[in-house]
């Protein structure tokens, strides 16, 4: 059994239902729509977002994990996924696990409209199933996501980026999603507002992490991440491991580098010249140290949680999530 199906042992009755759940939401009338949200449904990644939902609420809960929970999670996946569909067009990706993205298969506009389908549909159901408790708890910091992204575009190819401005931009974009995963499955099973608060945080720093730990992947081949290499260099992301080169240069090479990185465009053959200089220079090294600090913060939380299964899983999240080679 690989790790992640030991990780969801304790929790395959309610990834079925969650599932079932899922595409029942998605049902279209239109045969041309239903074939767009099954290719998106059958393209998703790991299900780290669900998965962090079902622990945190069966750590929390005396009575099993329950619909409340497949509620939540499927609101969160659904906000994800229809994040990615949009990150692709804004991206220029062609490639998500290993799969065309949706733009590549159809369109932009197709993008697009799924995006904004998903995201519809999200908010129908959570509506309807009247938790509303839920509801707001999901949807109050989704704005955030949006707001990382426009940030994010903002500092492409800026020469002042540094650690705190790239912290901004994963801390919203990536971090507050988990966080909301991690705080809402305490929430599902009627945990108080401290202790969904306490989750909350296992979250927000297993987010860091895992963002960090995406970014370090973007230098890796395609054929390891279904991803294509060094992605973010070629649109002009600056993020940790070249921040971490960055700093430690002097005004001189950090201005040499950054003007490579402005001409990444027309010269593609910089991009290889700049990872290069990352991977000889630390920049790979810094940037795991600094992602497993925010695994030890992590941990240090549910290591004060009462022994389980469910905590035992997410334990072994943690250093799944640190160590995940795609
Ligand atoms: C992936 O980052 C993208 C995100 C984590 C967030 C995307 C959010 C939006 C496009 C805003 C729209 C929001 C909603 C709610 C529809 P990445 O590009 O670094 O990672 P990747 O390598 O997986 O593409
Ligand atoms: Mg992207």
């Amino acid at each position: 059994m690989d790790r992640l199906e030991t990780i969801k042992k304790p929790l395959a009755d309610d990834f079925r239902e969650y599932e079932r759940f899922m595409r029942g939401a998605l049902r279209s009338e239109s045969g041309y729509v239903s074939e767009i949200m099954e290719y998106i449904i059958s393209s998703r990644g790991k299900g780290i977002r669900p998965m962090l939902v079902f622990l945190c609420a069966g750590i929390h809960s005396r009575v099993g994990i329950g619909k409340r929970a497949y509620l939540a999670a499927m609101l969160i996946e659904m906000i994800h996924n229809a994040s990615l569909v949009h990150d692709d067009v804004v991206d220029c990706s062609d490639t998500r696990h290993g799969k065309p993205t949706v733009h590549n298969r159809w369109n932009a506009k197709v993008s697009v409209l799924a995006g904004d389908y998903i995201l519809a549909k999200a908010f129908t159901v959570g509506m309807q199933s009247a938790q509303f408790d839920i509801v707001s708890y999901v949807t109050n910091g989704i704005s955030e996501l949006a707001e990382g992204e426009l940030i994010q575009n903002d500092n492409h190819f800026r020469h002042d980026i540094d650690r705190e401005k790239y912290f901004e931009v994963i801390f919203k974009k990536t971090a507050m999603l988990l966080g909301i995963s991690c705080g809402v499955g305490a929430l599902a099973s009627g945990a108080n507002m401290t202790v969904t608060g306490i989750a909350r945080q296992i979250g927000l720093n297993l987010g860091m992490a895992f963002q960090i730990k995406d970014d370090l992947l973007d230098y890796a081949p395609q054929e390891q991440t279904g991803k294509s290499s060094c992605a973010d260099l070629k649109e002009g992301k600056i993020t940790l491991p070249l921040i971490a080169v960055l700093e430690a240069c002097d005004d001189d090479e950090r201005a040499a580098i950054l003007a490579k990185v402005e001409r990444v465009a027309s010269e593609p053959e910089l991009v290889a010249e700049i990872a290069e200089v990352v991977r000889s220079r630390g920049g790979m090294e810094a940037a795991e140290a600094v992602m497993h600090d925010y695994l030890d913060r992590a941990r240090g939380i549910i290591d004060t949680y009462p022994d389980s299964e469910y905590k035992r899983s997410l334990a072994e999240l943690c250093d799944y999530i640190g160590a995940r080679e795609y």
